[in-house]
């Protein structure tokens, strides 16, 4: 295989840790709609795992319980947020709505240019968003040459500058009691973490990877902060559900500390068990240490992290959750 063909397809599972079983079943399947495709028990404790009802890589949420475990917290190594996908800004208003009359506190919508956010945490501190498919990353750059130049996002979006009254106020009218096709969340949209040098992230999510720089900008939120954003880019189409962010912060700054409410690591997409070879041989030869292929559950995986120590994975796409 040749080095050019280690793109990976994007996300595979996103692995958070939780304080308790029946609170975390109640929140990401009662409220937010995944089906809970795997429950098990392993040497350090129960497993869940949630996804669309397939159990299809890129929607998968693979959730360890640790009652009693300590409380993480975010930092240099870690993640600050894990995105999920929804249709457009209508369905998302509802997810607002929804969430907020279920007593879980939302932020915006705020327009971050390339697509709508809304953020709420939960209940064991974790943030979360709900993201909208479009516009997406052509709506400032030509689609032929994305991440190019660094973009000031428009003084209206910035923190301070922004109509906060007017964004709080806007929400679904009516509650939202059932979750209906159209609002139903597709899976992991973005992951966004912190790294105290971004020039060694590009490194290593392009070299080991094979994702693109696909834009440069600031944190809204932020505004003295960097924020780029790699993806599978062709060079004319962002794929879907592969896109990994960072706030680049000083070197200096606060590590991570891993625990409750902290996203575990990061899992990226391999198609097999022979790809994943290939896959653990690429990386090496980047002078990424990576594991021996081991099982988890019914996947394959790899393990190594980011240059700021975050943890990543490349499973198999199957065997598989599937048919529950
Ligand atoms: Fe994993
Ligand atoms: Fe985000």
């Amino acid at each position: 295989m040749a080095t050019t063909e280690f793109v990976t397809e994007g996300f595979h599972h996103v692995a958070l840790v939780a304080g308790d079983r029946d609170r975390a079943v109640a929140f990401y399947g009662d409220l937010l709609g995944f089906a809970l495709v795997h429950e098990g028990q392993e040497e350090d404790g129960a497993r869940l795992v949630f996804g669309d009802a397939a159990g299809r890589p890129g929607t998968l949420l693979d959730v360890a319980v640790r009652p009693g475990g300590g409380r993480g917290a975010f930092g240099v190594g870690g993640v600050h947020h894990v995105a999920l996908g929804v249709s457009d800004e209508a369905q998302q208003l509802k997810w607002k709505r929804r969430l907020a009359d279920a007593g879980v506190p939302v932020s915006g919508p705020y327009d971050r240019t390339w697509f709508h956010s809304i953020y709420f945490t939960d209940p064991d501190g974790q943030i979360l968003e709900i993201a909208t498919e479009g516009p997406g990353f052509a709506v400032d750059e030509p689609a032929e040459a994305l991440g190019q130049a660094l973009i000031q996002p428009k003084p209206q979006r910035l923190v301070g500058q922004r109509d906060e009254a007017a964004i709080r106020a806007t929400t679904h009218p009516e509650p939202v009691l059932e979750i209906d096709a159209a609002m139903r969340l597709w899976g992991l949209h973005h992951v966004t973490g912190f790294t105290g040098d971004l020039d060694a992230a590009g490194h290593f999510y392009e070299g080991g990877l094979g994702l693109r720089l696909v834009k440069r900008s600031v944190n809204q939120d932020d505004p003295d902060t960097l924020h780029y954003f790699w993806a599978n880019y062709d060079g004319t189409r962002v794929l879907p559900s592969s896109d990994v962010t960072f706030f680049g912060w000083p070197a200096h700054a606060r590590g991570t500390r891993p625990g409750v409410g902290q996203t575990d690591h990061v899992a990226f997409r391999a198609k097999d068990a022979d790809q994943l070879e290939g896959w653990r041989e690429h990386l090496l030869a980047q002078g990424i240490a990576v594991s021996a292929v081991e099982e988890d559950g019914p996947f394959a995986r790899v393990t190594f992290q980011a240059p700021d120590g975050l943890r990543h994975e490349l499973a198999t796409d199957g065997p598989g959750f599937g048919g529950g």
